[in-house]
């Protein structure tokens, strides 16, 4: 819940003047005073915001201050310049009614201050979206521009405002902002070339040099040493707290914001370089023939420079300095300058130049900042004009005399809209009302502004006036027409009351401001009420290749000559301060009182009587006096009524009568006070501010009662709206989920039929399946107890049968042989001898018959390896079928054989006798089964080698072969050729064929072998023959089965001799020439080696070892 505070909360002193008791000047200072020491700078008189200057940041400006602030009564908080700001802004976007805020004080007060936390202050508190947030920020960021350009420090304030602003800011119906037109009012241009003591130029001249890149300070011939610039005064140059570097980099980036283009901003800043160079050039006199003085230019570079800087010939500018040209009547006549008039020449540029450039800034954000439609908007106007000012020396020139004026139309307009207008409504109203005297400044304004002989007015008719004109004849004509005016002063003055007051020196006139007495010095009044530059000057700037500067003189036009004079600074003035006033009384006015709380620019620090001085010329008690004496608020009876008529019931909704009676009505339903309350003749007058309040409050309720209503009432319309709707669809919803449940029911009970269906016929399927299966299982069951019945039947039948049978069978045996026997017996007699014999014979007959004849057809194949044979049928013929089958096997052999050629046949033969001599005595043998005896392994005959030995030998060569001879000596074999023939074999030399013995076969008496596997061989001599002279033969060869066979078959088959014999023995003597040596085989293990070896092992004995066979 919102909780209610006031401005009475915590109040330190008293929130508002209105309310403090006794009123005096010094209890209003020692309120303000208090309020300042305890850090509160703002305190009210009414709606009127009086600020005291901190001289520090305070930490009241914070976002969340913004927040407490928005949208709250203007009383309910302790004062603060946002609540001026909230008021204002909430009544021109509720109440549609146009704002100004008028800040007012003297220079140094914290009036620019103010007016930019009222923008920031509206700026955080009103729409936003991107557009509005553009167009806030351009608005806000035009103030870093207009500061650089148009402030300075002074000895009052370090960046006072030296040129007068009001922005109007625009807002559409909802309060955004739209965009802002600023008003400038005369800048103090004569700062530009010279500033008082302690005083600077213009700040963007120091922002420039301190905060410039070196290129661009390049770009623009610029020194970054201010000393070298004659028109930057040297004693202040650096301030103290103002970075002028930094302010530098914020003033381009607000340039950039507010839409400035790159080149626009470099042409801003190509004017100013070119304000410090102009103010570099310097004059010579030289004299001419005629005795005049005329000037040069001393040093030409920076003249050059700048010339380059703006596009500008040199040689025009320069003659601009030197000659004047007067035109009148179609006539021009060209005169000198003298050096004062070259300088005065080349100032009057400068300032023009600056002055221009500032207007053409303003006229350039303006826009930017130019609201974009042409909705109608409402408008809320900030003034902060340069305060009102006073140099103690007496120093005061024109400007100072254009801005106190300023000031007192101002003061005037606060006079009027708070105190006379105030007094003149309740008497207006018919409202008693007690006087209050207050001191009325328009006499003042009249001094200076009159037509006919108001100061201004003077000084233009002097400066227009033809004939010489001077200062002083300004102030001669003053002292005559102003002489009687009680605000007036000098010391020449034809009432000569001041002749002898000698704080007014002759050359000064003083006026009695509304807030205090002002000591102007009249030198240059003339001068710069005229704002003269010479045409040539404005002709050379528009011939300028600088697009700027063109638009700045547009008068030097030569197309558009105008010889008019100008108007004066002073009427220029005069015209839009009036204008100002006129725009200002159509508005809502908002005040904030700004007051210095000393002149030191120091914090903490209450200087007593300047506070009081501020205070009465201000007029400040005035204003609380008023406030008490009068009525806080005050409103038609038609809008209050149609405000705060929901407070009545007899006024609520209409009220029928008159207005004036319905607000009476109201206020006493309401209960308030007589006191509280007067009713005017069209107005009501609420006295306290707090009835207000209460009224407001009130009303708020009641508001909110009626929103409340009007809520109820709507929810209760949408909530039956809605709730018939949903009944509507509920009844739809709800047939259709019948019809849907209704169908899902009967679809459940269907399938659950159709489940109980299908079970129920399952079921009565499956037992009558049962019972057929039964049945035919009994059906089944009968058969086969049928057929079991019937086969133990049959079976029993056939039992029986056979039994019968085998009896009738014994029975017919039994007959046949009691048969048989009987006719034995009977025959016997006659066949006793030979019967049974005959019988036998023919019985056996039968069966050998039978026997061939089954033979017969199971007789086996003709290939004499079958060993097949049929089986023996009887015992009895066993000799005879073994007999049959040697004989079938012979006779099957003889066939096979018959089918053979002659040399097969020999081979057969060969192997055949092979098969007698070694079959089962010889290990070797059974491998030479397999093995052809081919015979001439040599080929003797054909090898062209053998040719000598085949021709050697005479008979036909039977085997040749190669053949190991051992020796005896060591029993190694030597190769030799064995050859064989009919009659003899020979032995020769494996490589030459040489014959190394050929013995006749009938000198071979025997042969001997071993039983095992070698292929060793002795072939003995017979004793005694010539062939027996070397000894027996021991040799050993692979071929040992052939040649022994071959040897033994030509012995077998000569006829002329015996058979050789061959010995098979694993011991056997060899007859060696005498000796008879032992050849002894004995059998080895293989792992000695595969090959037979023989080793002599003494004299008698030769040792032939024979690997196993694995
Ligand atoms: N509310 C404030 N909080 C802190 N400092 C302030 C405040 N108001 C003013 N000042 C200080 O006082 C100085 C002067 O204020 P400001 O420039 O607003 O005076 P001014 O009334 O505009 O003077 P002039 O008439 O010369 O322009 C500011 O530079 C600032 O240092
Ligand atoms: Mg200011």
């Amino acid at each position: 819940m919102e909780v209610k505070t006031s401005l009475l909360d915590n109040m330190i002193g008293v929130g508002d003047m209105v309310l403090l008791e006794p009123l005096s000047e010094d209890s209003f200072l020692g309120n303000l005073k208090k309020r300042f020491d305890h850090s509160e700078i703002y305190t009210y008189i009414g709606s009127v915001v009086i600020s005291m200057n901190p001289y520090r940041s305070l930490p009241i400006y914070t976002p969340e201050k913004v927040e407490e602030y928005r949208n709250r009564n203007f009383y309910e908080l302790s004062p603060h310049i946002y609540a001026l700001a909230d008021e204002a802004y909430r009544s021109l976007r509720d109440q549609d009614k146009d704002q100004c805020i008028l800040i007012t004080g003297e220079s140094g007060a914290g009036k620019t201050e103010a007016s930019k936390l009222v923008m920031s202050y509206v700026a955080a508190v009103c729409g936003k979206g991107h557009e509005v947030n553009k167009v806030k920020e351009q608005l806000l960021q035009s103030n870093p521009v207009l500061e650089a350009f148009g402030n300075a420090k002074t000895v009052r304030n370090d960046n006072s405002s030296r040129f007068g602003k009001y922005m109007d800011i625009e807002f559409d119906f909802k309060g955004d902002p739209l965009g802002g037109v600023i008003s400038n009012y005369l800048l103090e241009k004569s700062r530009v070339v010279k500033q008082p003591r302690g005083e600077r130029n213009f700040h963007v001249f120091y922002q420039l040099l301190s905060g410039a890149s070196d290129d661009t300070l390049r770009k623009l011939k610029l020194d970054r040493d201010f000393s070298k610039y004659n028109y930057l005064s040297l004693d202040s140059a650096v301030v103290s707290g103002l970075d002028d570097a930094a302010n530098f980099r914020t003033v381009r980036n607000a340039m950039q914001i507010v839409g400035f283009m790159e080149d626009e901003v470099q042409s801003v800043l190509e004017l100013v370089a070119a304000v410090l160079k102009l103010g570099n050039i310097e004059f010579k006199p030289e004299s001419r023939c005629n005795g005049t003085d005329e000037s040069r230019v001393k040093d030409k570079n920076d003249l050059k420079e700048m010339c380059e800087l703006l596009g500008m010939e040199q040689s025009v500018l320069e003659r601009a300095f030197s000659y004047r040209t007067v035109e009148a009547k179609m006539e021009k006549v060209s005169t000198t300058l003298n050096v004062a008039q070259a300088y005065y020449a080349r100032d009057a540029l400068a300032k023009n130049l600056y002055s221009r450039l500032f207007s053409w800034l303003v006229t350039r954000i303006n826009e930017s900042i130019q609201a974009q439609t042409k909705a109608r908007h409402k408008v809320m106007g900030v003034l902060d004009i340069y305060g009102f000012e006073i140099f103690e020396n007496g120093d005061n020139s024109f400007e100072q005399f254009i801005i106190n004026y300023c000031n007192e139309k101002l003061q005037q307009i606060f006079i009027e809209l708070t105190l006379r207008e105030e007094q003149e409504e309740y008497v207006r109203e018919g409202i008693e009302w007690t006087n209050i005297e207050y001191f009325n400044n328009a006499i003042i304004c009249d001094l200076i502004e009159n037509n006919q002989n108001g100061i201004l007015a003077m000084l233009d008719e002097e400066c227009l006036r033809p004939g010489t004109v001077t200062d002083e004849t300004f102030l001669d004509k003053l002292n005559t027409i102003c002489a009687d005016h009680q605000h007036f002063e000098s010391r020449l003055n034809k009432n000569s009351k001041f002749l002898n007051d000698h704080s007014l020196p002759h050359n000064c006139f003083r006026i009695q401001h509304y807030a205090g007495k002002v000591l102007y010095r009249v030198e240059g009044f003339v001068d710069k009420n005229n704002d003269l530059l010479y045409r040539d000057l404005s002709q050379a700037m528009y011939k300028a290749n600088h697009s700027l500067i063109k638009q700045l003189f547009p008068e030097g036009n030569p197309a558009k000559v105008n010889l008019k004079r100008p108007p004066t600074a002073g009427f220029q003035f005069r015209a839009s301060v009036g204008t100002l006033m006129r725009n200002l009384q159509t508005k809502n006015p908002n005040y904030i009182r700004c007051i210095k709380p000393n002149d030191k620019k120091a914090s903490h620090i209450f200087t007593d009587s300047l506070v009081r001085h501020q205070v009465r010329y201000l007029g400040l008690m005035e204003n609380v006096r008023v406030r008490r004496a009068g009525y806080a608020f005050r409103q038609p009876y038609e809008p209050c009524l149609e405000r705060y008529k929901m407070l009545c019931k007899r006024t609520w909704p209409h009220w029928k009568g008159p207005a004036r009676e319905g607000v009476e009505v109201l206020m006493a339903d309401l209960q308030i006070p007589a006191e509280e309350i007067s009713y005017g003749r069209s107005k009501i007058f609420i006295r306290n501010p707090r009835t207000l309040f209460f009224l407001e409050e009130k009303r708020k309720q009641c508001l909110q009662d009626l929103a409340t209503l009007i809520q109820k009432i709507y929810r209760g319309w949408k909530c039956r709206t809605h709730f018939l709707l949903m009944k509507k669809s509920q009844i739809v919803v709800a047939a259709w989920y019948r019809r849907y449940a209704q169908q899902k029911t009967y679809r459940n009970i269907k399938s659950a039929t159709t489940v109980v269906q299908s079970y129920t016929r399952g079921w009565q399927a499956r037992k009558l399946l049962r019972e057929l299966k039964y049945q035919k299982r009994c059906e089944e069951a009968v058969t086969t107890i049928a057929a079991f019945w019937h086969g133990t039947q049959a079976r029993r039948e056939l039992r029986r049968l056979k039994e019968e049978a085998r009896r009738k069978h014994a029975v017919a045996l039994i007959w046949a042989y009691w048969q048989g026997l009987k006719v034995r017996r009977e025959y016997r007699k006659f066949f006793r001898a030979n019967a049974g014999k005959k019988i036998y014979d023919f019985t056996i007959q039968r069966i050998i018959q039978k026997y061939f004849l089954g033979l017969k057809s199971s007789m086996p194949s003709m290939s004499p390896i079958d060993r097949k044979w049929p089986a023996r049928p009887y015992g009895f013929l066993d000799g005879v079928h073994t007999e049959l089958r040697k004989i079938f096997h012979h006779w099957r052999c003889k066939k096979y054989r018959d089918q053979f050629t002659e040399e097969k046949k020999a081979v057969y033969e060969e192997k055949l006798e092979a098969s007698e001599i070694f079959k089962d005595k010889k290990a070797l043998y059974p491998s030479s089964v397999s093995q052809p005896f081919k015979g001439d392994y040599l080929e003797i005959s054909k090898n062209p080698k053998y040719q000598k030995l085949n021709s050697a030998v005479d008979e036909k060569v039977l085997l040749a072969d190669v053949v190991n001879k051992i020796n005896r000596a060591n029993g190694k074999g030597t190769p030799r050729i064995f050859l064989l023939t009919k009659k003899n074999f020979v032995l020769a030399d494996q490589k030459t064929g040489q014959v190394k013995a050929s013995i006749p076969l009938p000198d071979v008496t025997s042969m001997s072998v071993s039983t095992q596997k070698d292929g060793f061989f002795a072939l003995k001599l017979k004793e005694g023959s010539a062939s027996a002279v070397k000894g027996d033969f021991l040799l050993s060869s692979e071929h040992l089965i052939e040649i022994i066979t071959k040897l033994h078959r030509i012995g077998a088959t000569a006829a002329d001799r015996e058979k050789l014999k061959v010995d098979i023995s694993d011991e056997f003597l060899v007859q060696f020439k005498q000796d008879k040596v032992c050849v002894k085989f004995i059998q080895s293990s293989p792992k000695n080696g595969n090959s037979v070896s023989c080793k002599r092992k003494n004299n008698r004995l030769l040792e032939v070892s024979v690997p196993t066979s694995p």
